[in-house]
Parts: C-alpha cells; structure tokens; sequence
C-alpha cells in the first residue's frame, strides 16, 4: 500500500526553511536533568549549550525543550510562574540566547513547551487573584466558584484532578475567611486560566511572540486540548461526564471545538515569521479529532501516543502506523513517532516487562490520566518495587532499538527522549523520600509517578554524580549507570549511543518523499515495508529467526546471524 501525499511533492526536501520540521528527529530535553554545569545538582542551560557538540554528533535535527521558566517546581516545571523568563536556577535570558546561537550554529532548531492551560499559583496573576475579592476582574482570569453546602465548605463539584484528589482547591479570602474555590485540573499549584478572558488570550500572544523573537523555530504545547471550558451553573457530577477522549467534543472542559479559535489565532502570529513557527500539540483526543489539532490552519503537528501505548507485536504496530498515515494524508501535516518521554516509562522498560501489567487494559485516553502514562508502562512493575525477575532487560534493550530503528524509517517526525539513546532503563529505585512528581503524591499506593524517567543522564562512568554535577544530583541515579554512561559508549561500535548516531545520520540521508510501501512478509511476526529510493526497514518482532530478503543490510538495531535471517527482536534496514 502506498501513501501518497497531496503536499508531497513540495515536502521532501529536508533542507525547505519552511517544512524543516515535517521528517525531523527531534530529541526531547529535560533540562533539569540533562547537564549541571554550576554544581548545585540541577542541569542548566549553559549544560545544554556545553553538550551542543554532543547533540551535533548525535545527528539529531532539532531540540524540544521542556519547560525552563521560573517554576517551584511542584510538578517538574510545568507549573510556570512567568512566562517570559528562565528559571534563575537553570540560567538567565542571555544564557537562553547563548544557547539558541550555539544550536543554531550546530544546525539544530530549537522548540520550547508552552504551558497554556495553567500557570502555577506563583504566577503574579494568581497571587492578584488571591489579593482580590470575589468576581473581581482578576479572579476572572482563573476559574472561582463559591463552594457547596453550608458556608460553601465543600468543593463546587466532585471532579477529580488528573494527579488524584480533587480538582478544587479553597482559598483564603483576603479578610482571613474561608472562601471561593479554585479549578485545577494537575496539581493544587497548576490553576487553570479561564480562556474566555481576553488577556489571558493576548498574554499568551506576547509570550508565543517573545520567544519567537529570539528565534525559536517552534512550540510543543501542553494539554492543547484543555484550554477552554464551558462551566454551567451547576455542574455535573464526574460520573455523568465523558471520557476525556469524547468522539464529539461534548466534554465540558477537553477537547472543545473553540479550542481551535484559539490555535487560529496562534497560527497567524506564527506565520508572521520567516520561516513560519511550527508547533505540536500534545492532546489526547480521540484520533478521529486529532486531524484539526495538526491542520495548517492551527498547530500544524500533533503527537499521536499511538506507537507509545502500543505492546511490541507486529500487528499493533502495522495498524497504528496504517491509520496515522492516512490521518496525516488526511490533514496535510506529517505523522508524528514517539516511544518515550518524560511522562512514561522508558520503552526499554516497557518492553522488557514478563508479566502485562493489569492496567494493560486500560487505553489510556480514558483512564483521565494521561501523564500517568495509564497503559503498559510498567506502572504495576515499579508499583510492587521492582522486582528484577518480572524485567529481562536485555530483551527489553533489544526490542526497544528495533522498534527505535523502525521509527527512524517512518515518514514523518521522530520524537526522542534524553537518555533513550544510551538505551537507559528506567530507574526504579527511588527512595519515596527523594521522589517529586505530584502524581506520586497525590495517588499514595496507586501511581509510582514519573521520575524513573527523570533522573539525570549519566555522561560517564568515573565522576561524581556520573558526571552530570559535581554534587549530588537533584534525583538519585542507579549504581547500575556505571554500565550506560555516554563516555563508555562511545568506542564500542555496538553500542545504543553508535546505533542512534548511524541511524540518525543514514535516516538523513535516506529521508526522501513522505511515503511508505508495506512488503507482504508471509510471517506474521516481521513488518516489512519500503520507502521511496529502495530503502527498507525489516523488524522481526517475533522470538525466532525470520528468512531475510535478499538485498544489502546498512544497519541493524543488534548483529545479525549472517545466515540470511534476521534474529528475534531485531530490525535491519537495507537496499533491495
Ligand atoms: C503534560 C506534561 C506533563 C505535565 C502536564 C501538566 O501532560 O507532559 O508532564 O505534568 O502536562 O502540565
Ligand atoms: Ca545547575
């Protein structure tokens, strides 16, 4: 089957200013736990600007940036206290600059996440709101209900907050009284805005333009689906509410269909520049209502978790990517793949798991807790400690560079994240006393959180803190480090840091038109299919040996057996 595109035709050439982002692999930072470069434990931006020539070499083509900006940090910076600014402990708005000409110089865009749907309760605005009495123009600028009951002492609905607990919070009147109650579907510290006020709107037309101005080439926005709301007098009880995931935008606050208005708007000011921003949404939304997120009218991209939430199994795999790239064809966007990020569990992990985790059945679009990772992600497996003999790292490793190196062939953007390409495990051995993610918190017993996946990357296996900082890292690392550390990497031709630096730097010069030609392979466990220029990608998901066609290998995700098969868990790419 191939998959053409209308757009195609003008799309392909990589190097097109304006289409820069349609076939990218973009590399996932974490800033907090990439690079300390002043010794306080919490990477920084001059560590990023300090491990440009590490990014270059590593072949990638652009960077996404998670979330910089001043924060306290309750739910890993997501919770932004100011828009416009770099978190003091992570650098100032020249060391921003210095890093974007280092990147740029280095050839690699740059995308910073965009947090739309809440700002933390340290933003200056909160704390207006706080000084303000009810009804009050800055009140309005958050969503404050009284409370119920007498004395409005209980919350204004029994809606649960995706990190657990409620979605209301009270506060303190200004007189000392209890008062109204605030919306917050993250954490207490992450209210919502109420995006029907129109300069919550034209602030964040600034700040898109602010960083646009000094030359971010994109944005990756945050829970893009939960902008606006539509809040009734009386509300419903959660049971009555849809999933988040609603085929027909009816939900009351996800995916609404004046979500879009909003994205408009984003897409005239992004097209004010030369080349045009792009952007990505993050929104977990039905697939059927995917299309209108990634359109050229509004963001232009948008993650499909597809692949994410998928088991590794031929079948799963051939469908997702099938339906994505109709849906892509569909809009005009080009697909975008993702196996890991700072919300789940790394797919190493994922895959090395023995026993389904029960929450396997649960799809993740309607567990409401999408950065939970709900779905197959070893939850259940750091739920009961760890314990090794549930995990085969190996094969875990094995499965996740062949999957790696299949989605390296995809047309489309390749979505990776820090760590993945020295084939980290998660780390599951975090004291509860040194965790930090809200999640973990707010669901005791229940959701083991987010930081396995967070922890600081190991740049070699001799310094102190595997020389990420020179003191102890803000997240413990594992002993079992000394093993992946990037330095130790580097000589060992078959190592995962080699694998991601050849097949990022032949996926370059490969890439061509965004087609795909599936190969009919008589054994169910092998996907086979054929990009434009005679480039394969073979990946046996099976666990025994698979006949090979005939043709050149160029590279593969582990050694082959030269006797014409393709090992389990395996993927080669070739000429035929
Ligand atoms: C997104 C982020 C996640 C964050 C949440 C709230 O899902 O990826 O890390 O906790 O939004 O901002
Ligand atoms: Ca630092």
């Amino acid at each position: 089957m191939t998959v053409p595109s209308p757009s195609r035709t003008k799309t392909f050439e990589l190097s097109s200013a304006h289409d820069w982002w349609r076939q990218a692999s973009v590399y996932q930072i974490y800033p907090r736990s990439f690079y300390d470069t002043n010794g306080d434990g919490l990477g920084d931006l001059p560590g990023i600007t300090a491990k440009v020539p590490y990014l270059k070499n590593l072949g990638i083509d652009a960077v996404w940036l998670s979330p910089f900006y001043p924060s306290a940090l309750a739910d890993g910076g997501y919770d932004v206290d100011d828009y416009r600014n770099v978190d003091p402990r992570l650098g100032t708005l020249a060391d921003f600059d210095a890093m974007t000409a280092a990147l740029h110089d280095a050839g690699i865009k740059l995308i910073v996440d965009i947090v739309p749907n809440h700002s933390s309760d340290r933003h200056e605005w909160f704390r207006e709101a706080l000084a303000s009495p009810a009804g009050s123009p800055a009140r309005d600028r958050y969503i404050f209900r009284d409370g119920l009951g007498q004395d409005g002492n209980e919350p204004p609905s029994d809606w649960q907050s995706i990190f657990g607990g409620s979605a209301w919070e009270r506060i303190t009147e200004p007189d000392g009284t209890p008062g109204q109650w605030y919306l917050h579907l993250f954490a207490k510290e992450q209210p919502d805005f109420n995006w029907d006020n129109e300069e919550v709107r034209k602030d964040f037309l600034t700040t898109l333009r602010f960083w646009a101005d000094r030359g971010v080439d994109g944005f990756r926005v945050d829970v893009a689906h939960g902008l606006t709301k539509h809040l009734p007098e009386t509300l419903p009880p959660e049971i009555e509410m849809p999933g988040m995931a609603s085929e027909h935008g009816q939900h009351l606050f996800w995916d609404r269909d004046e979500v879009h208005d909003i994205y408009a708007q984003w897409r005239q000011v992004f097209n004010e520049y030369d080349p045009p921003r792009m952007a990505v949404a993050e929104a977990w939304v039905h697939p059927s209502r995917r299309a209108r997120y990634a359109s050229s009218e509004g963001l232009g991209q948008a993650f499909n978790f597809d692949l994410l939430t998928a088991d590794f199994n031929a079948a799963e795999f051939r469908s997702s990517i099938t339906k994505n790239l109709a849906e892509s064809n569909a809009t005009g966007a080009s697909s975008t793949w993702v196996f890991s990020n700072h919300d789940v569990v790394r797919h190493s992990t994922r895959y090395g798991l023995l026993q389904e985790p029960e929450s396997s059945q649960i799809p993740v679009a309607e567990t409401g807790a999408p950065m939970a990772g709900g779905a197959r992600d070893g939850k259940a497996w750091l739920l009961a400690g760890a314990p090794e003999h549930q995990l085969d790292r190996d094969l875990g490793l094995a499965r996740a560079k062949a999957a790696t190196l299949l989605m390296l062939a995809l047309p489309g953007s390749a979505y990776l994240y820090q760590g993945e390409e020295l084939g980290l495990h998660e780390a599951a051995e975090i004291p509860d006393a040194q965790r930090q993610d809200p999640a973990f918190f707010r669901n005791p017993g229940v959701d083991i959180g987010r930081d396995g996946c967070r922890v600081p990357l190991p740049w070699n296996a001799e310094d102190s803190a595997f020389g990420f900082s020179t003191t102890d890292p803000h997240l413990p690392q594992p002993q079992w480090f000394t093993k992946v550390a990037a330095e130790s990497q580097e000589a060992d031709q078959q190592s995962t840091l080699n694998l991601y630096r050849k097949a990022l730097s032949r996926r370059r010069m490969l890439q061509g038109p965004e087609e795909l030609r599936w190969i009919e392979e008589e054994n169910p466990q092998v996907l086979h299919f054929a990009r434009p220029g005679g480039w394969h990608s073979i990946t046996n998901f099976g666990d025994t040996p698979a006949p090979l066609p005939l043709g050149l290998a160029l590279l593969s995700s582990g050694p082959l057996a030269g006797d014409g098969t393709l090992p389990p868990a395996t993927t080669v790419w070739m000429t035929c």
